[in-house]
């Protein structure tokens, strides 16, 4: 038998990128390859790339000189190492790369990762490929016909892709460039993932897109689901104990969305709803197509449904012509808001967008200086979140054994890390923990009595269905 070849990826950026790092394992896996956790001894090596923000194409061109530099050491001991660059680098630069990167063997844009044998192939005959075109159908194909493989458990929680890429424009971002128009996976095959993981011992699924609330997928009846209608549906999968959705956008916010989170017990209380700025004047310039108002009624339509849901949020700081009065609307829309947790980004020009064209600028002190100053209100507003759970008793599903001996962690209903000292029997299983302390940003606490000690039959069974 011939020794598997060893695959090594470095992936950067979203959430996306890090599904579709397991998409890229899992199709070269029928090939024969084994992924490895070093650079040095990898037969292929694939950089995923990811073009949202800070310089992200002058950082690729530097990590490619690094690896040219593995490759020819490589190639002195007599072994051949492919270069592979993927993800919305590869999409947005693809003929610049193989001109600029001669390194580089194949570069391959997100739609086109079920390829990536057959590009392999290509360039081992041909000397390099390239890949990046927007497939009008059969986006989604290398999930059909259903192979085993194509989607393999990892653990107790999964990330599903439902949509992908967004028709909405916004004149900062990528997104709709790299990623493509927004296209929905018919909800048959997201239920056959589903369940599929569900059999291999997945209890949380987050269903993920670009812009996942623009779902709009083909319903078994021939009809368009809208995201809440899904839910609903897998909401009643055996096994999927909790339900989660990422990214989505104020505007696309209907009342199916809202119904779910008001009848389900199984979607989890916890939104991130990027909003980006508090001022009307950069919102439009954003074409964000929403009012820092629109927003708030937003947020009180959620609210209303659950009380205990909790929101994050993206900002982005110094946008073009972004003044101290319109920064402090941003500022004051957190006060009001007050998030669980929220990412917070300096504007960086992405060539290409609109924006990018925009003249007038924020200098980069005074960006830093407002990056400060929306991070420490966030910080606050997260550490007075995490130290509120202290004393009390909330559900955590367990996820793994912690670094710590003899504790497991998982996660509450909010994201947050859970310690406690248990047998790893509960791994798997929802159980209620009463919180102790917080360290840094983990909770540390006790199974609740009504769940210690758990009677050994019952431990490798859930508490909580769907
Ligand atoms: N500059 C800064 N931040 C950006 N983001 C997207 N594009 C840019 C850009 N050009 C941020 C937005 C988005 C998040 C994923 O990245 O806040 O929600
Ligand atoms: Fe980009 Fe999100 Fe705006 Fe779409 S909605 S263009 S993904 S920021």
């Amino acid at each position: 038998m011939k020794p598997p070849r060893k695959l090594h990826i470095k992936s950067y950026g979203c959430q996306m990128n890090v599904y579709d790092a397991q998409r890229m394992v899992d199709t070269l896996a029928g090939e024969g390859f084994v992924e490895t956790a070093s650079v040095d001894d990898a037969d292929l090596v694939i950089l995923n790339t990811c073009h949202i923000r800070e310089k992200a194409s002058e950082k690729v061109y530097s990590e490619l000189g690094r690896l040219r530099v593995v490759k020819d050491d490589a190639a002195r001991q007599g072994r051949e190492m492919k270069i592979a660059v993927a993800g919305c680098v590869a999409q947005a630069e693809g003929e610049e790369i193989i001109r600029r990167a001669p390194t580089v063997d194949v570069v391959v844009g997100p739609q086109s990762y079920h390829h990536l044998p057959q590009l392999l192939a290509r360039a081992q005959a041909h000397g390099r490929a390239l890949e990046t075109e927007f497939p009008v159908e059969d986006k989604f194909g290398f999930l059909a016909p259903p192979k085993p493989a194509a989607i393999r458990a990892r653990g107790i929680s999964s990330f599903v892709t439902v949509q992908e890429g967004c028709d909405k424009f916004c004149t900062f971002c990528v997104v709709p460039y790299t990623r493509g128009a927004e296209v929905s996976r018919p909800v048959g095959k997201i239920i056959d993932d589903v369940m599929r993981l569900a059999d291999n011992g997945v209890r949380e699924i987050t269903l993920i897109g670009q812009n996942v609330n623009a779902y709009h997928g083909e319903g078994p009846d021939g009809r368009t689901w809208p995201l809440g209608r899904l839910l609903h549906r897998l909401a009643e999968i055996p096994g999927i104990v909790r339900l989660r959705y990422s990214t989505s956008h104020p505007r696309d916010v209907d009342d199916s969305l809202i119904e779910a989170h008001r009848d389900l017990a199984s979607l989890m209380p916890f939104v991130h709803l990027p909003v980006q700025s508090g001022s009307d004047r950069v919102l439009a310039a954003m074409n964000r197509r929403h009012t820092a108002r629109d927003y708030h009624e937003v947020i009180d339509r959620f609210r209303a449904a659950r009380q205990d849901i909790a929101f994050s949020s993206d900002f982005i700081v110094g946008f073009p012509g972004e003044t101290e009065e319109e920064f402090s609307a941003t500022l004051a829309l957190v006060m009001q808001i007050g998030y669980a947790g929220a990412y917070s980004f300096k504007y960086s020009p992405r060539p290409g967008t609109p924006a990018a064209d925009m003249r007038e600028t924020v200098s980069a002190a005074e960006m830093d200086e407002r990056l400060v100053r929306l991070q420490d209100l966030i910080d606050s507003q997260q550490s007075a979140f995490n130290k509120a759970m202290i004393g009390k008793t909330v559900d955590v599903l367990f996820e793994r054994a912690a670094r710590n001996p003899g504790q497991i962690v998982g996660r509450t209903a909010w994201l947050q890390p859970a310690h406690v000292m248990a047998s790893p029997d509960i791994i798997g299983q929802v159980l209620p923990v009463t919180i102790e302390s917080l360290e840094r940003y983990s909770l540390l606490g006790e199974l609740a009595p009504a769940a210690a000690p758990p009677a050994p039959s019952s431990l490798s069974q859930m508490t909580t269905g769907a």
